[in-house]
């Protein structure tokens, strides 16, 4: 590809380098900032929890595709009591939670077509298949297991927005399923590793397929970057094997039996007794091209193994390119990578290998409000054959004992992670840890039943750009979520939020262009009793930290994914799992369709204000 001739890239890089924003402290927003600082003037969404999908008065929801729905008219249409694996290969996937939005043309800024990413993070049998109970870990077949494996991974379409009939998904040549089982390379530091070969890749630089993937990354040369996340689930561990490895696996949550699947049953790549090495061949973040879908997705090692959440990506000021990612576990850490070479516009042939050489670093928070970026480099410090760590690879195939060995700072789940390019702001959710019995300055609350964002904000060069490479940065609370009138939660926000405003287990975060940060939730449901929904706040103004709800899912879902269009006025959103804890045959909801002949189905919204005004003013 032809990245030199995308003036969007340029324009990141050229705004990442010369900004001329100083950074400021929480209260006192810079002059610059405060301009662009618009009102959230929506009518909140009231504290409800139902079958249905609320949205504010005044704009529009519209199911964009769901799971089953063909990927191109000519696929296969959705028959939910006669699924194949061949029919889920060429529809889309189940569970959507990430999205991603790519204009057409390539290079544009064009917000009306485009091509959008998705994630498919996991499935859910007895949702999916008539016939199972919740107990389902010993009923489903071979079949059932081959249509989930197609129903993971990611979904790339092509989408358009016309006067006529809005957005709707148009039939082109990039559409692309990536699934469980897709041929997908294995580069950087741990590729051909001993630790990654299996008997059907004496290589370890060829996986098969990806799954758990949940948030991730869009880079500033145009491609998808998908993270795993919760691999563990995947994997059954029968008998003995080396402790290295059971120590390994362990960490990542691998237990004796099935967890939320029995696939070691029939494949025995998911027995790490019979295949130690392959879950060391997940964990990764995976780069996929949508432009290009004859490019097969690439695992770039150099961004460490973990339950990786997201990868936020944006560039120093020295064009250097940085990714964010937490690692979504209780107690576990917040990374950042930074490439070793400049991102270069003009340069595309390197672009795709600035993921596969750089420092990984961990994050380290103090009390006096600095965190410092702990690498990860074998050889330093504790990370050297004493302690089991033999080269790079080592060091990255086990991220999470190499940060603990350091002495990074365990955190409330870090989930995702929102940079506000403007100021270099770079916001992270921590969903909440109930397991938590000391705090810490930036994990203030024992038993975090409903979470907390945490901004870091890194140096600004003196030359203009901001120092996202930099060893140091400051930290501060944004917000402590939880009801703000009942004391034993501990909420603080930046001024008063209303009943319906408040919110728990903060998960997903997207920037607007006017730098208000937009959080879906995971977990409150449970938390407060209120359906799961997607809240807005401003970063600077009188209203920051003061969070407004925009919008409430179904019974039983997640709401994951948010994504705007480069002008800011639609946002695609996921909702994920509806009806999560019941079955097909006896659904808690039935939304979208609401028709009795179908289950309720994971769907990707895109949502856009019916007048013209500017998208949550
Ligand atoms: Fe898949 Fe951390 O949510
Ligand atoms: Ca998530
Ligand atoms: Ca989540």
């Amino acid at each position: 590809p032809r990245w030199s001739r995308y003036p969007w890239a340029r324009q990141l890089a050229a705004a990442a380098s010369t900004l001329p924003w100083a950074v400021q402290a929480k209260d006192k927003p810079s002059k610059e900032a405060k301009e662009t600082v618009e009102a959230l003037r929506f009518t909140e969404v009231e504290r409800l929890l139902d079958k249905q999908l609320h949205v504010a008065p005044g704009y529009d929801a519209k199911v964009l595709i769901r799971w089953g729905d063909p990927l191109r008219p000519t696929g296969p249409t959705f028959d939910p009591k006669n699924q194949s694996e061949q029919k889920q290969e060429r529809q889309f996937g189940y569970n959507n939670d990430f999205t991603a939005f790519f204009p057409l043309p390539a290079g544009s800024r064009n917000s009306a077509h485009g091509l959008l990413g998705v994630n498919h993070e996991y499935t859910i049998p007895p949702l999916m298949f008539s016939g199972l109970e919740m107990d389902y870990l010993d009923s489903v077949s071979e079949e059932q297991m081959r249509v989930e494996q197609a129903a993971h991974g990611v979904s790339i379409i092509e989408v358009k927005r016309d006067s006529e009939q809005g957005w709707h998904p148009v039939d082109g040549t990039y559409a692309r399923r990536v699934t469980a089982t897709t041929p997908i390379l294995l580069s950087g530091p741990v590729a051909g590793h001993e630790r990654v070969k299996t008997q059907l890749d004496p290589s370890g630089k060829r996986v098969f397929g990806t799954f758990a993937n949940c948030a991730g990354g869009i880079t500033p040369w145009g491609t998808y970057l998908t993270c795993e996340e919760n691999i563990d689930k995947y994997f059954a561990q029968t008998g003995e094997i080396d402790p290295r490895e059971r120590d390994n696996h362990k960490r990542m949550g691998i237990k004796p039996g099935g967890q939320w699947y029995s696939w070691y049953k029939f494949d025995r790549r998911f027995n790490a007794s019979r295949e130690p090495n392959e879950p060391n061949r997940f964990g990764w973040i995976v780069e996929i091209d949508p432009y290009n879908p004859q490019l097969p997705p690439v695992k770039r090692t150099a961004l460490g193994r973990c339950k990786h959440e997201c990868a936020t990506t944006t560039l120093d000021h020295n064009n250097h390119v940085v990714v964010y990612s937490g690692d979504d576990e209780y107690f576990q850490y917040l990374y950042r990578f930074v490439s070793a070479k400049p991102y270069d516009p003009e340069a595309p042939s390197s672009h795709l290998r600035l993921l596969d050489e750089g420092t990984l670093s961990v994050a380290q928070f103090d009390d006096e409000g600095n965190v410092r970026w702990l690498p990860l480099v074998h050889g330093t410090g504790k990370l050297t054959s004493e302690h089991g760590f033999d080269s790079q690879a080592d060091v990255l195939i086990e991220a999470r004992r190499a940060s603990e060995l350091i002495g990074a700072t365990p955190m409330d789940r870090p989930e995702d992670i929102a940079v506000y390019e403007k100021t270099g702001e770079v916001f992270v959710a921590l969903t909440k840890n109930g397991k938590r019995t000391d705090s810490s300055a930036a994990n203030p609350r024992t038993e975090n039943h409903h979470g907390h964002i945490v901004r870091l904000t890194p140096p600004k060069h003196v030359n203009g750009g901001i120092k996202h490479s930099a060893d140091t940065f400051k930290w501060d609370i944004f917000l402590l979520a939880g009801d703000p009138d009942a004391q034993a939660h501990g909420a603080k926000y930046g001024g008063e939020v209303s009943d319906a405003g408040w919110l728990s287990c903060p998960d997903n975060l997207a920037m607007d262009p006017h730098g208000r940060l937009w959080i879906t939730t995971d977990g409150q449901e449970d938390a407060n009793g209120a359906a799961e929904g997607l809240y807005a706040t401003q970063t600077h103004g009188d209203a920051q930290g003061v969070t407004k709800c925009f919008l409430r899912g179904p019974l039983g879902c997640e709401v994951t994914g948010p994504n705007f269009t480069p002008d800011g006025q639609t946002l695609f959103l996921s909702i994920q799992h509806p009806g999560e804890g019941s079955t097909f045959d006896a659904p808690a909801t039935r939304w979208p369709d609401f028709d009795e002949s179908l289950p309720p189905r994971p769907a990707v919204l895109a949502i856009t204000k019916k007048d013209d005004g500017s998208f949550g003013a």
